[in-house]
């Protein structure tokens, strides 16, 4: 395995236009060899359209399981919840039947990790996930494993599938899937537009300092096939 590879585009509309064909590919590869797939998205700005584009792919969507890598401990009714992006973005159209898992429990984020393991379904805590989709910061934080964070090196480093965490430079408490789960997954998509973004990203390639840029934990790995999409 060559982790990671680059797969760059002119603009974000022909970025998007690949990055959801192989999304559907991988999905519906995994539907056809184990009667279902499962997805995990992440929040923040850059995977809008793509929700958008993939609401409307014709795939088994009720054959999909639909997890966030991550989420703000805010209801999701408030702007800034990951869920509420989902829902306005991605579970629509053919994807509305898709069977999207929450993240948001509404109790105390520091005993939602544990109380979580209790009600997800079997198969979600199980099963590898078919296809994850990362975004990145311009600190190098991935989902929400932020180096400013307290507990990013156990968070990182954990056993548990889901932990809370509580970043310095960024609103909201959150709850996020560890590397423990992340890299089972059977392909990893990177996701980042913008010239300041490809610079954080060629600086997380040059050094192995995982607490220092989290998403190194994704790129440096050679047992999950990570491809990134990039536009200017
Ligand atoms: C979150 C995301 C986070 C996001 C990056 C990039 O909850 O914020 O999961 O990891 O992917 O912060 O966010 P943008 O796409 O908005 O730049």
């Amino acid at each position: 395995m060559n982790n990671p590879t680059w797969i760059e585009y002119n603009n974000t509309t022909t970025l998007e236009t690949a990055l959801c064909a192989e999304i559907v590919a991988q999905l519906e590869a995994a539907i056809t060899a184990r009667g279902f797939a499962m997805l995990m998205v992440s929040g923040g700005k850059t995977p809008i359209q793509l929700f958008r584009r993939l609401a409307a792919q014709p795939l088994l969507w009720s054959k999909v399981w639909l997890c966030l890598a991550d989420e703000r401990w805010v209801s999701p009714t408030n702007q800034d919840s990951n869920e509420a992006s989902v829902r306005t973005h991605l579970l629509h159209g053919e994807a509305a039947v898709a069977n999207f898992i929450s993240l948001y429990q509404g109790s105390d984020v520091k005993t939602a990790p544990a109380h979580l393991c209790t009600i997800l379904p079997e198969e979600l805590l199980q099963n590898a996930f078919d296809v994850v989709i990362l975004g990145m910061g311009s600190d190098g934080h991935t989902a929400s494993w932020f180096p400013c964070a307290t507990n990013i090196e156990s968070v990182l480093n954990t056993s548990m599938p889901l932990m809370a965490i509580q970043p310095q430079t960024a609103p909201h408490a959150r709850i996020t899937w560890t590397p423990r789960v992340v890299l089972k997954a059977r392909q990893i998509f990177v996701h980042i537009v913008g010239t300041n973004k490809k610079q954080v990203y060629d600086r997380a390639l040059t050094h192995d300092d995982c607490l220092m840029m989290p998403i190194r934990t994704v790129l440096l790995q050679q047992q999950v096939p990570v491809h990134t999409y990039w536009s200017p």
